[in-house]
């Protein structure tokens, strides 16, 4: 049954748009207006500067469009997210993330062929170079496995970099196969290391959710059975995190890349800016703040702390930049979590019914409903992953994994964009004004 779709403006470009902006000295300027396809229309203010010797200032970006994308719309108002046009809902259900890999990368759903093909690619270079083990085996037993990953993703810079000249279409869909590839065995190698066990081959019979659990969780004296809640649920969390728009790791990768930089370490740049905890650190976070809160006695403390703004306590899982309504990821991996627990029968996890509680109570609460601070896929995704057997400090690094797919679908948009030059905002200057140099024995 076909998700039902919501009515969506869908807007129709209108030749010689314009807003005029009047300057304070009453010089008047037209500015072009632009439409997408969905979403608010554009000030094209590219000239601005050229024209009027004025900037833009945005900090924070909260009204600025960086880019023209055709990969990911999202209504924040409505909480719409629409990959290539299609909701977020059905490619979760009913979609496998190669599939949707597919998708985002070429803009379309693969035919039986052109999936069998770009699946056969990805799972032939899923292996990575022996002297990689080596590099990691660098690290410090008690690396966060972040660490590991933004080390680890950039060295591959330095076993590719004869075949990544950006400028060929050959060369960039082979980097971006082997990005989405190789990503899933060095998530995996961070893992092992992390609790100290031996590396595991990939293996080319197991689809991609499942071949990451097997590298995760399978031992040389032992292969893991996946079961397929197992894999669906891995699955199903991939694929809602796959890509979300300009967010900051995006941005980033886009940044990096405007330069024609090597794309592993552009991905490498993105994996630096998701560990943060405003971002795809959160999960992390949510799991630890559950834990410290600890019984829903607790709650009201915690959310009084939230609210206190000289507190730096924020409730992590709650708010977006973008969406004040429910995050339709959160809501998806809502439902993942009840099933991964029924299956596993952890349903009467304590963390997951406080987790519920929580949401239930901020839901309430006027500070948070008046600010649209709605639980996002952070909030959800870690209790998943825990109760899939993940260590805490490997959920930033699965959401990485997911949102590869992203990253590398972002760069090679941008990449090969016909007008594609180098990313460089300027600023307002607030600094000290023009003055000499004070010798040493005058200051
Ligand atoms: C992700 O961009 C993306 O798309 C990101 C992402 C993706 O898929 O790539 O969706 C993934 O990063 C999700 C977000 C995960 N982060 C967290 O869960 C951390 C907790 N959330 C906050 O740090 C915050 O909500 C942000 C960073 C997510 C958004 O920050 P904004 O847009 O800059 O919002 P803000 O800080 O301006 O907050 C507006 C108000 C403030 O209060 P007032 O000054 O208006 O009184 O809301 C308050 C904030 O103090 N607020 C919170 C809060 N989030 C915002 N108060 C308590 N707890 C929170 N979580």
């Amino acid at each position: 049954m076909n998700y039902v779709l919501p009515e969506l403006e869908t807007l129709e470009p209108v030749e010689g748009e314009k807003a005029t902006l009047t300057l304070p000295d009453g010089r008047q300027v037209d500015l072009p207006v632009l439409r997408g396809t969905h979403g608010p229309k554009v000030v094209d203010v590219q000239k601005l500067y050229r024209d009027t010797g004025y900037f833009t200032y945005d900090p924070g970006f909260m009204s600025t469009a960086s880019c023209d994308s055709s990969i990911t719309y999202i209504d924040g108002e409505r909480g719409i997210l629409l990959h290539r046009g299609y909701p977020i809902e059905e490619l979760a259900a009913k979609a496998s993330f190669i599939e949707v890999c597919y998708l985002l990368l070429y803009g379309k759903l693969p035919d039986a062929g052109e999936l069998a093909a770009f699946d056969d690619s990805i799972t032939h270079h899923t292996l990575v170079h022996e002297k990689l083990k080596t590099f990691l085996n660098g690290y410090r037993r008690d690396a966060h496995p972040m660490a590991v990953m933004v080390g680890t993703v950039g060295a591959l810079s330095a076993f590719y970099h004869e075949e990544t000249d950006v400028t060929d279409p050959e060369e960039r869909d082979l980097a971006t196969h082997r990005i989405i590839a190789k990503m899933a065995t060095i998530c995996a190698m961070a893992s092992n290391y992390a609790i100290g066990q031996p590396f595991v081959y990939p293996q080319n019979d197991l689809d991609y959710a499942a071949n990451f659990l097997h590298m995760c969780f399978s031992v040389p004296t032992e292969r893991m059975q996946v079961t397929l809640v197992q894999a669906r649920a891995m699955n199903r969390f991939l694929v809602l995190h796959a890509d979300h728009e300009q967010n900051a790791s995006a941005a980033t990768v886009r940044i990096a890349g405007s330069s024609q930089a090597n794309p592993y370490a552009c991905v490498a740049a993105g994996i630096a800016s998701l560990w943060g905890p405003a971002h795809g650190g959160a999960n992390e976070a949510v799991l630890k703040m559950l834990e410290e809160i600890g019984t829903r006695d607790n709650i009201l403390m915690f959310l009084k702390r939230a609210k206190d703004k000289t507190d730096p306590f924020r409730l992590m899982g709650f708010g977006h930049r973008v969406y004040k309504n429910y995050d339709p990821r959160a809501r998806v991996l809502r439902d993942s979590c009840h099933e991964v627990l029924d299956e596993l029968d952890k349903r009467d996890e304590p963390v997951f019914a406080l987790a519920m509680e929580l949401e239930r109570i901020a839901l309430e609460d006027d500070y948070f409903v008046s600010r649209k601070l709605f639980p996002n896929v952070d909030f959800y995704s870690g209790i998943m992953l825990r109760a899939m057997g993940f260590p805490t400090e490997m959920f930033p690094p699965l959401f990485a994994l997911g949102r590869t797919v992203g990253w590398i679908s972002q760069w090679h948009e941008m990449i090969q964009s016909p007008n594609q030059r180098i990313d460089r905002p300027r600023q307002r200057y607030t600094g000290a004004p023009i003055r000499n140099y004070v010798p040493l024995e005058q200051r």
